[in-house]
């Protein structure tokens, strides 16, 4: 339903981003145009938290009866030890970027990892039985790593420049999931997987983020060969190096914007006790589209 007339009140409820910087997020837009596409009082706000605040952040947003919040960088694991519970998946990777009101305080969610995997659902996209190749093992690829495990992934090698790096994570994720599937490798050691078997590749690093939009941790064609999908979690460019050399290898690409779209959705969710409808989600993700210039 389409509420037209759209005003705060003293029923407004009100929900969040904290985080440091906070100034250029999307998060606002996805969360004020749901509640005003479903006609839901409730009205969300970004809070730019200095260092050192963030326990009097949450414990204050809880006094002012805040609905739920959103946590992102630099907080996403120092919030942890300021909640009332958490859920077990947040808590087996160790960040959270949702917290959800309970009685006693907040209980910490991770919806970049189910925004994610949602996300890669709508675009058909298999993590089971898969072989998966994550190029960076910062927080991005790290959230990366744990969905692909979680979801029964054969094999998953972390690529990163700092190889000490991609065999912490990959030590991380095998302890969590009883598992050994993941491998660490330096950038240019994919050679040594050996031609003839495809991959899925999940590009994580920042590496041809706006404005540097011509790199690609990988440039080798030899590289593009191997993929047959390509995932890249930056949205600005929509189409980046990576993407376009893997559609000229002739693979499949996508961009991470429907991962910021359906992390939201998966967050406002879990505030309302809702389930938003594809079709809104579609709608929603044609309007970030839209807003982007596209
Ligand atoms: P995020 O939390 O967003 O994932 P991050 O923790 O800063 O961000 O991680 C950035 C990732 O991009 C890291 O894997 C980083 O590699 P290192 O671990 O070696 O630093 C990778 N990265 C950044 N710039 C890079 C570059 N020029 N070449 C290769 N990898 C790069």
């Amino acid at each position: 339903m389409q509420q037209e007339e759209w005003q705060i009140d003293g029923y407004t409820r009100l929900c969040g981003l904290i985080g440091n910087p906070v100034e250029h997020t999307m998060s606002p837009m996805i969360h004020n145009a749901l509640a005003k596409r479903e006609g839901r009082n409730l009205v969300y706000v970004p809070f730019h938290v200095e260092k050192g605040q963030i326990r009097q952040a949450v414990k204050g947003a809880f006094a002012l009866n805040v609905l739920g919040l959103n946590v992102t960088v630099p907080y996403k694991s120092e919030v942890i030890e300021h909640l009332d519970c958490i859920d077990d998946m947040a808590e087996k990777i160790g960040a959270v970027n949702t917290l959800v009101r309970t009685n006693n305080g907040y209980k910490g969610y991770n919806t970049d990892i189910t925004g994610l995997y949602r996300a890669m659902c709508s675009e058909k996209i298999r993590l089971e039985g898969e072989e998966i190749l994550i190029l960076g093992a910062g927080g991005a690829a790290r959230a990366a790593a744990f969905l692909c495990a979680s979801k029964g992934a054969k094999k998953v090698y972390i690529l990163n420049r700092t190889i000490e790096k991609a065999e912490g994570v990959a030590e991380e994720v095998n302890e969590a999931f009883q598992t050994g599937c993941v491998s660490a490798m330096c950038i240019g050691d994919y050679k040594k997987l050996g031609t003839g078997r495809k991959y899925l590749a999940i590009q994580a690093t920042s590496v041809g983020l706006y404005p540097d939009t011509e790199k690609a941790v990988i440039l080798e064609r030899e590289f593009y060969g191997m993929v047959h999908t390509g995932f890249d979690l930056i949205y600005k460019p929509f189409c980046t190096k990576f993407m376009s050399l893997v559609k000229e290898a002739g693979g499949q690409a996508f961009h991470g914007l429907k991962m910021l779209l359906y992390q939201g959705i998966e967050a406002y969710e879990l505030w309302n006790g809702i389930k938003v409808p594809e079709e809104d989600a579609l709608a929603l993700y044609h309007m970030l589209l839209e807003s982007m210039g596209c």
